[in-house]
């Protein structure tokens, strides 16, 4: 036993280390669990969640790209009230913190959904999904209007006392701009973040190769913009960040750490190697000790410029 220190606050969230799941790539948790031990996460995202079941786009929802994948997935998720009655049980088997990620179509479903989870003591936190790129109503529609940001987020705030982020579109000239409001209305930090427009066509048959035409990347492709906006949020906004996009490594967190973020969240690698997350923990505790590093969250915005 070492006597570094991997936790992390978010907020009043306390994470036992900065690794997350994000959301859409390890379901509820029962995608992931017989490759990794739930337990030594710092928390798991669930796939977002809307008041009703939804199925989503129809496939081909996902294509993989140079440096990543596109997916357009449209949000096909059980609903949650199937959620609370088949998929918590199994989550309460492990001692890992449950972050619920919310999408909705209109600010009324962001709040009625927060309402019905808000009192189940399994999740400790929830993650306001206002930026998905694959659905018509809903999403970017509320990520890119900050006004939208700001509604949603206070009027989610006024219904539950968890840690309560935000997760911010990267589609926007200043997501400084939206980190601020979430601030100013109650939020407790910002996840950045969710995926890029992008699309990719078949040259043969001049289609789209995804049904929906337009999808989100992620993957490897986007950590140098990810990193970007975090850092533009870490300097102007006095908000816990939680850094998405492209991380493959331990390396990569450190990265992310550096420029402002207090946890990161770990996405496509996870249909590359659902292993990979616990491996990384282990390594960054390796990485404290060769670099003297006693405390990791100390990392956090030590940037220098
Ligand atoms: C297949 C897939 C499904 C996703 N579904 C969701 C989702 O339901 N809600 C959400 O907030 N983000 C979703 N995301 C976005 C990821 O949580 C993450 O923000 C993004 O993929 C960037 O991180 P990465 O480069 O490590 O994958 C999804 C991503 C992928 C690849």
């Amino acid at each position: 036993m070492s006597n570094i220190d991997l936790s992390v606050n978010i907020g009043s969230l306390k994470l036992r280390n900065p690794i997350m799941l994000a959301s859409g790539t390890v379901g509820y948790g029962n995608e992931i669990s017989e490759f990794s031990d739930l337990n030594k996460l710092g928390a798991i995202v669930t796939k977002s969640l809307s008041l009703k079941p939804r199925k989503g786009n129809p496939p081909q929802r996902i294509v993989e790209t140079p440096a990543g994948m596109l997916n357009a997935i449209g949000l096909a998720n059980v609903g949650v009230d199937v959620f609370l009655k088949e998929k918590i049980p199994f989550l309460k088997q492990f001692d890992v913190p449950l972050i619920c990620n919310i999408a909705a179509s209109s600010v009324e479903e962001y709040v009625e959904c927060t309402r019905n989870l808000t009192s189940e003591e399994t999740i400790k936190a929830f993650e306001i999904n206002v930026s998905c790129p694959n659905v018509k109503e809903g999403g970017l529609q509320f990520g890119n209007d900050v006004n939208a940001v700001a509604n949603v987020t206070a009027k989610v705030r006024a219904v539950t006392n968890k840690p309560l982020i935000i997760k911010l579109s990267p589609n926007v000239s200043y997501i400084s701009e939206f980190a601020k409001v979430v601030k100013d209305e109650g939020g407790d930090a910002v996840s950045a973040i969710n995926t890029l427009v992008g699309t990719s066509f078949n040259i043969f048959t001049k289609k789209p190769k995804i049904f929906n035409v337009n999808g989100g990347l992620s993957g490897p492709a986007i950590k140098p913009i990810a990193l970007a906006k975090v850092l533009e949020i870490s300097r102007k906004v006095d908000i816990p960040i939680i850094g998405i996009g492209g991380i493959m490594n331990w390396q990569d967190v450190v990265e992310f750490m550096i420029v402002g973020a207090s946890a990161v969240q770990i996405g496509t690698l996870n249909f590359i190697d659902p292993t990979a997350p616990e491996k990384i923990i282990k390594q960054l505790e390796d990485y404290c000790i060769a670099s003297n590093v006693e405390k990791l969250s100390n990392l956090t915005a030590s940037y220098i410029l």
